[in-house]
């Protein structure tokens, strides 16, 4: 067993095996780099070309962790003497190099260049809300990570398989217990709500507010939350996300006319993404050690800011003043309609990343249930849609009037990403125990928000997470 050797000199296997997950982690983030332009800057026909390279870097990723010395390494380092920083490495990478080993190299280039071209594909059948544009891409994503699963375990639930590709540390069946509690709680508490006749201002937000001013807004509130804009970005982009490392963690939000609170709250959101990344220790860049832990904590660091900060009383304290400066037509605005605003259960909701605290893990579970069983080859590509209507009439009592806003509001399926969505409820519970914690912690917190000044309100979050993993690209 490896004992502690804090001063010592690295052993010669762990330096050479730390030069070998850096230049791996590089052509990881030089593939997150080239993700975000493809969403975000790349004219559109650029396609093919990017399918192309990011196929090729795949491969190469793949090539460099196991063709490599890395299984070589490991097993030297079996046998060596670690400090716990170490052990942290070595543990995490060997669970890549394990699932990655198992992969045939044409498989993963398969799985990316599909995923490539889907995105596409998704984002012309979610303008021109035709399901049968992304169908057959949706399909051949879902053999594809099938054949992955398998390849990576072939006696487990493929499901479980693809799920620990996000979440490593907690068992499917411990997400799904915490996914069935969710559902049992919150259908007859959304039930409650939606039957009381208390008044609030739930209006209060109504009206047209110009979209280049909601920009405005947008950076004027990363700014009061002390985004540092020297290592990070602000784009608009389809579908919300952040992307980066410690020294270049860029965000995207989107902007409605109708609903400023639709670019408000997934930008602080985002920002909680952001935060945490930039957060993480420089010198420990392209190692585990300078990377996130995994989706459900990086989850729990844009869900605190956006729930437990964004939609505060206090925290509208500090924003209305910027809001009402921007948006004069706001001026009779007073801070309790606008968190009651924020804080509305609503009545017909039926996008995921605009929808209320509440009803938003309904949402999680009409996908965890439909990627399921798909997966499990329980549900056909072509009855996606039906299923996905049937399961938000059951439990949001909604039906989607169009694909575009069921079952195709989400980028993840079309990056091949099944697994990925419970992440963010779990994500939202360990952000409201940190909230509880932090709470319980320090005196007067909530009100603190109202007085912060940015430097007093960025401190003491997301530093404390000293993580390993090594997802680069996620959705929001
Ligand atoms: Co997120």
């Amino acid at each position: 067993m490896a004992t502690e050797a804090e001063s010592a000199d690295p052993p010669a296997a762990y330096t050479a095996l730390l030069d070998e997950i850096e230049r791996y982690n590089a052509v990881g983030s030089a593939q997150s780099v080239l993700s975000w332009d493809q969403q975000v800057m790349m004219p559109e026909r650029g396609t093919p070309a990017r399918s192309q390279q990011l196929s090729t870097l795949s491969s190469l990723s793949h090539e460099l962790l196991v063709d490599g010395d890395v299984g070589d390494h490991l097993d030297t380092l079996d046998d060596e003497s670690l400090t716990t920083d170490q052990q942290a490495v070595v543990r995490e990478v060997r669970r890549q190099y394990r699932r990655a080993e198992r992969v045939p190299r044409d498989l993963v280039e398969d799985i990316s260049e599909a995923s490539s071209e889907a995105l596409g594909a998704w984002e012309s059948a979610r303008e021109n809300d035709d399901f049968d544009e992304f169908a057959p891409h949706l399909d051949e994503l879902v053999d594809l990570k099938r054949q992955y699963a398998e390849h990576i375990d072939p006696d487990a639930d493929p499901y479980a398989v693809l799920f620990a590709d996000y979440e490593p540390c907690l068992p499917l069946s411990k997400a799904e217990s915490i996914l069935d509690e969710l559902r049992e709680t919150l259908v007859p508490l959304i039930d409650d709500i939606r039957a009381s006749d208390a008044d609030l201002a739930t209006d209060a937000l109504d009206g047209t507010y110009d979209t280049d001013t909601q920009e405005d807004l947008a950076r004027d509130v990363l700014e009061l939350l002390d985004y540092d804009f020297d290592r990070g970005r602000l784009d608009t982009s389809t579908h919300p996300f952040t992307s980066g490392n410690q020294f270049d963690c860029r965000i995207t939000t989107r902007f409605d006319p109708e609903d400023p609170l639709g670019s408000l709250l997934p930008t602080i959101h985002e920002f909680g993404h952001a935060y945490y990344t930039l957060g993480l220790p420089d010198e420990e860049f392209g190692t585990p050690l300078g990377d996130d832990r995994d989706l459900s904590v990086h989850e729990s660091q844009s869900r605190l800011w956006e729930n437990h900060v964004g939609r505060s009383e206090d925290f509208w304290e500090l924003l209305l003043p910027k809001f009402t400066d921007r948006f004069p037509q706001a001026e009779d605005l007073s801070v309790r309609d606008a968190y009651e605003a924020a804080n509305q259960v609503y009545d017909e909701n039926l996008i995921r990343v605009e929808a209320d605290e509440l009803t938003y893990h309904l949402h999680i579970i009409v996908r965890f249930e439909i990627e399921r069983e798909l997966i499990g080859g329980d549900l056909a590509v072509d009855e996606v849609p039906d299923r996905w209507n049937e399961l938000y009439e059951e439990y949001l009592g909604l039906t989607p009037p169009s694909d575009a806003v069921g079952c195709l509001q989400d980028i993840h399926w079309s990056h091949g990403s099944f697994g990925y969505f419970p992440t963010y409820s779990l994500g939202s519970v360990m952000a409201a125990q940190l909230y509880a914690a932090a709470d319980r912690d320090i005196d007067e917190l909530d009100e603190r928000f109202a007085l912060a000044s940015s430097t007093r309100l960025a401190s003491g979050s997301a530093r404390t997470f000293t993580a390993t993993g090594n997802d680069t690209r996620r959705a929001s």
